[in-house]
């Protein structure tokens, strides 16, 4: 048996594989049967800050920058290309809890299981709302994961005032609470790296790499915007371990691999690129709690049949700051990629 433990956010986990943010935590019993299952911690599904009643002045923002847009576009297009000209805007009822229901879930799950729960707050600017992480920390959260969804896509606002909002909100949840904070976050900065290192200077525990952006499809025959949820697939986790190869070492920061790992191999991956966990959704979901199991147990296999007596032998030895030629993660890499086509 080798040895799976690992430290994340400051939270000794029994193994690096870490229940992604989704429903699987809504319900206890799938909770508890994960953790049973060899999970090394938990991320609690998201409270959204639209729960808290600022979404109105979110929206009111998105109209006000759309009427700018329609100077460019035109009114007519821009009515045709918005969501948020005709969709119904979402309202407090359309979340499965409450704030008060989700806090009173994560006291449950806290009694309930001894690995770390992480609780998980999910919005998209800095406000009052964000005060609520006392609260979750009162109710037995061992760290918390800040989800920032904001996507750069409005043509008059600078990158750096996208950048700030992510400071400011990283500062704000630092005020309230003394417990590990982590982000999660998209990977459309102008300078990731230089994003990353501003975060980590900030006070960041942890950065989640990455929030899964979820593109909507286009029906032609409507024709609108479709937004059904696709899970994704082991090839999804390539622009994560990309990053963290190009991070770890060079943040103190800790690396958490998220989207794509869906078996034994990824998270050994994740960690070999000196991420200190890989997060697991759509493998669980798809194959159900067994399959925490058997990537655990598929983990220990390769570590043994490969000579390595623990997961803390292996992390790190593909990152790029660790790597003997560290241009094949960059510039020199994708040049030979291409050459080989042609
Ligand atoms: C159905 C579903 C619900 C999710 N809900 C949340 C959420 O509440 N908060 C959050 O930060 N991420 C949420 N996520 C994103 C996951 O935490 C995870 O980052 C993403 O699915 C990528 O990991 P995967 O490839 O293992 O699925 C959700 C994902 C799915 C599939």
């Amino acid at each position: 048996m080798s040895d799976l433990s690992c430290k994340y956010l400051g939270l000794n986990l029994d193994c690096p594989l870490v229940v992604a943010a989704s429903p699987l935590s809504r319900d206890l019993d799938t909770a508890a049967a994960l953790a049973s299952n060899g999970a090394g911690a938990i991320v609690l599904f998201s409270v959204f800050q639209e729960q808290f009643g600022e979404h109105d002045a979110h929206m009111r923002r998105a109209w006000e920058n759309q009427s700018r847009a329609s100077y460019l576009l035109g009114a007519e297009q821009v009515r045709r290309a918005s969501p948020v000209a005709h969709a119904p805007l979402l309202d407090r009822g359309e979340f499965l809890t409450t704030p008060e229901a989700y806090l009173e879930h994560l006291s449950a799950l806290k009694r309930r299981v001894s690995i770390p729960v992480i609780a998980s707050l999910n919005g998209y600017d800095n406000g009052r709302w964000l005060s609520f992480a006392k609260k979750l920390e009162d109710a037995g959260a061992d760290a918390l994961e800040i989800n920032i969804y904001r996507l750069g896509a409005d043509p008059y606002v600078a990158s750096s005032a996208t950048e700030s909002v992510y400071l400011e909100v990283l500062d704000a949840v630092r005020n309230e609470v003394s417990l590990p904070v982590a982000l999660k976050l998209l990977p459309f900065f102008s300078s990731f790296a230089a994003m990353a290192h501003k975060l980590d200077e900030a006070g960041a525990a942890g950065l989640v790499l990455f929030n899964r952006f979820y593109q909507p499809d286009i029906d032609i025959e409507r024709p609108g915007l479709t937004t059904d949820l696709c899970l994704s697939s082991s090839e999804d986790a390539r622009l994560p371990l990309a990053w963290a190869a190009m991070l770890a070492g060079r943040i103190k920061a800790d690396i958490a691999v998220t989207t794509g790992i869906h078996c034994a191999e990824d998270a050994i991956k994740a960690v070999m690129v000196g991420a200190s966990v890989a997060m697991l959704g759509s493998t669980l979901i798809r194959n159900g709690v067994d399959r925490m199991s058997t990537i655990r147990d598929g983990m220990d296999d390769w570590l043994g049949s490969h000579g390595y007596r623990s997961v803390e032998a292996v992390r790190g030895i593909l990152a790029q700051a660790r790597h003997a030629d560290p241009a094949v993660f960059e510039r020199e890499g994708y040049t030979k990629v291409i050459n080989r086509y042609w």
